[in-house]
C-alpha cells in the first residue's frame, strides 16, 4: 500500500479541524437524554407523518443529534474520523463495533481489496443497457447480480424442504406458503444460518453474514466504476490492489490515478456518507433484512430507496439548479422566483436536523478549497454560497440548512465525476451503514410490520359488473 494519503495532505486536516472547531463553538455538547437510552418495551414516542419520531430499535451503531448538529459514529465523532480516520477504518468501525488494530485494520483493508475483483459479476452488467439506464437501477442490478455469483442462496440444494418451511409474514398461512418458505416463523428472534449446500463453490456464501456484507463494501465501488465508465462508452478498468478504496474508486471511475488531493477527498466524503441513522434507505434495508431476506436484497432496497430526489438523489438536483442559476448574480431573482412558486430548495433541509448539518460543514470548505484550483468549480461554490445566504436568511429561522447533498455535487464535479454518479457514490458509501444497522439488527430480529388507519367505508354492497 502506498503513504498515507493524510500525511500528504495536511491542509485538508486542518480544514477538517477548523469545522469542527467552529461547529463545537456554535453547539453545546450534552446528548438528548429522551434519545440515547435503552427502550422498554412498548416505548412511549409521538409519530408524525413519515414515521417522524417513531423509535424503531436500539442501536450502538450511530447517533444523530438533529438540534446541535452532531453526527456520531460508534461514539466518535464524525469530524475526528475525517480528520485522522480513513474510510477502510470506519468502515471496519461500523461493521464491527470497534476501532481495529494495525494488524486488524491491514487484514480488513486485504479483505476490501481481495473482494473488489468483480469480472464475472462486471460482464453480467455489460450485458444491461446500462448507458440508456438511471444509474441507481444499473448499481442495483449489479447489486443482484453480485448475488447470484457470490452467494449460494439460490442453490437447489440450499432451499428448505417444503415441510420445514414456515411463513414469516404474520399475513400469510403455511399451506399459502408452500413450497418456499423459511424455517424460521415471526417469534423466532435469533437468525440460523442455512448450512452451506455441497456444492457450493469456495467464492460462495450465505448471503447474510459480516462477509457478504464486506462483498457489498468493497464490490459496488466496482461496479459503480463500471456503470460510469460503459455510460462514458468506455471498457470498465480493473481494480487496483495498490490503492486505497477512496483512490481505487476514482481510478477505476476515471481511468487515471488521482492526486493525493482527490483521494484524500473522496476518503473524507466517503467517511461522511457512511451511517446516518434510520434514514429511508436504511430502514428501507432493515424492513427487506427483517424478513430473513438477505444482505443482497436489503442492499437493493437501500439502493432504490435512496435514489429519490428526497434521499441521496439531491445531490445530482443541486447541481442542475446551481446550473439553471447559472451564477452568483441570479441568485436572488432565482430564488424569489421558487419561493413563489413554493419549489423545494434541494440540498437544504432535513428530518432530523434543525441545525447546520455537519457534513456540510465539512463539504462546504472542501469544495471551497477545490474552487480555488479551478474556474467551473469557483463558479459552481460562488452561486451555491450566494444561494446558502439567501436560503438561511429567510428559511434558518425554521431549522432549513444546506445538508450533506448541498456541497458534496460541486466536490464530485470538481473531480470530474458526471452528475449521475453522485448518487450510486453515495451508495458505494451507505452500503457501510445498511450492512453494519442489518447485521446488528438481526441479531434481535423482528419483523417490521407497522399498521395504516383504515379510514375508507366498511360497508360497501357488492355490485355485479353488469349493474355498474
Ligand atoms: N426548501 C424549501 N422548503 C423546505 C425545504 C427545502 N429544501 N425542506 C423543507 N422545507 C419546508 C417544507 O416546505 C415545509 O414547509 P411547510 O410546513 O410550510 O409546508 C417544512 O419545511 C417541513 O418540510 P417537510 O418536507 O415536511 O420536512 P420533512 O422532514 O418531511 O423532509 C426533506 C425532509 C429532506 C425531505 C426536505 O427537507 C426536503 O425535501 N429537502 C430537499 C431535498 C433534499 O435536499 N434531500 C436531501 C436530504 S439530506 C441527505 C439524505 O438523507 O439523502
Amino acid at each position: 500500500m502506498k503513504q498515507d494519503v493524510r500525511k500528504k495532505t495536511p491542509e485538508i486536516t486542518k480544514l477538517i479541524l477548523a469545522a469542527a472547531k467552529k461547529a463545537r463553538r456554535e453547539t453545546s455538547r450534552e446528548a438528548e437524554p429522551g434519545l440515547t437510552k435503552p427502550i422498554h418495551w412498548p416505548v412511549d414516542c409521538n409519530i408524525g407523518p413519515g414515521l417522524e419520531g417513531a423509535i424503531a430499535c436500539e442501536s450502538r451503531i450511530g447517533y444523530v443529534n438533529g438540534s446541535k448538529g452532531w453526527l456520531i459514529y460508534r461514539g466518535y465523532d464524525i469530524f475526528d474520523l475525517c480528520a485522522y480516520s480513513s474510510f477502510e477504518e470506519v468502515s471496519y468501525l461500523l461493521l464491527r463495533g470497534k476501532l481495529p488494530t494495525r494488524r486488524q485494520l491491514e487484514e480488513h483493508k486485504k479483505t476490501l481489496v481481495e473482494y473488489r475483483f468483480l469480472p464475472n459479476t462486471v460482464r453480467h452488467l455489460l450485458s444491461f443497457p446500462v448507458q440508456e439506464m438511471n444509474t441507481m437501477a444499473a448499481l442495483r442490478i449489479g447489486c443482484m447480480m453480485m448475488r447470484q455469483v457470490l452467494s449460494w442462496i439460490d442453490q437447489e440444494s440450499s432451499r428448505p424442504l417444503p415441510r420445514t418451511a414456515i411463513g414469516t409474514d404474520e399475513d400469510s398461512i403455511p399451506m399459502e406458503t408452500e413450497p418456499w418458505g423459511e424455517e424460521h416463523a415471526v417469534y423466532e428472534f435469533k437468525r440460523k444460518e442455512r448450512k452451506r449446500p455441497k456444492d457450493a463453490r469456495e467464492t460462495q456464501d450465505a448471503g447474510s453474514g459480516l462477509q457478504s456484507c464486506n462483498r457489498l463494501v468493497a464490490g459496488l465501488p466496482t461496479l459503480a466504476a463500471a456503470i460510469a465508465r460503459i455510460r462514458q462508452e468506455k471498457l470498465p478498468v480493473e481494480p487496483d490492489r495498490e490503492l486505497s478504496h477512496a483512490g481505487n474508486l476514482l481510478y477505476m471511475m476515471t481511468g487515471e490515478r488521482p492526486s493525493p488531493l482527490h483521494e484524500r477527498i473522496m476518503d473524507v466524503a466517503l467517511i461522511l456518507h457512511a451511517d446516518h441513522g434510520m434514514n429511508a434507505s436504511t430502514f428501507a434495508a432493515m424492513v427487506v433484512a427483517s424478513t430473513l431476506s438477505d444482505i443482497y436484497f436489503s442492499a437493493g432496497a437501500g439502493i432504490a430507496a435512496l435514489n429519490g430526489p428526497l434521499h441521496g438523489g439531491a445531490n445530482e438536483r443541486v447541481i442542475n439548479v446551481l446550473r439553471e442559476i447559472g451564477d452568483a448574480k441570479h441568485v436572488k431573482e432565482w430564488y424569489r422566483k421558487a419561493r413563489a412558486r413554493k419549489r423545494k430548495i434541494m440540498g437544504f433541509g432535513h428530518r432530523v436536523y434543525k441545525a447546520y448539518d455537519p457534513r456540510a460543514r465539512v463539504l462546504g470548505p472542501l469544495a471551497k478549497h477545490l474552487a480555488k484550483k479551478d474556474r467551473a468549480t469557483a463558479h459552481l461554490y460562488e452561486t451555491a454560497r450566494a444561494l446558502e445566504k439567501e436560503v438561511v436568511s429567510t428559511l434558518g429561522k425554521e431549522g432549513i440548512f444546506p445538508n450533506v447533498d448541498f456541497y458534496s455535487g460541486i466536490v464530485y464535479a470538481a473531480m470530474g465525476i458526471s452528475p449521475s454518479m453522485f448518487t450510486p457514490i453515495f451508495a458505494v458509501s451507505r452500503v457501510v451503514g445498511w450492512s453494519a444497522r442489518v447485521l446488528e439488527y438481526l441479531e434481535n430480529n423482528r419483523i417490521f410490520r407497522p399498521r395504516a388507519m383504515y379510514v375508507g367505508p366498511l360497508d360497501q354492497k357488492f355490485v355485479p359488473i353488469e349493474k355498474r
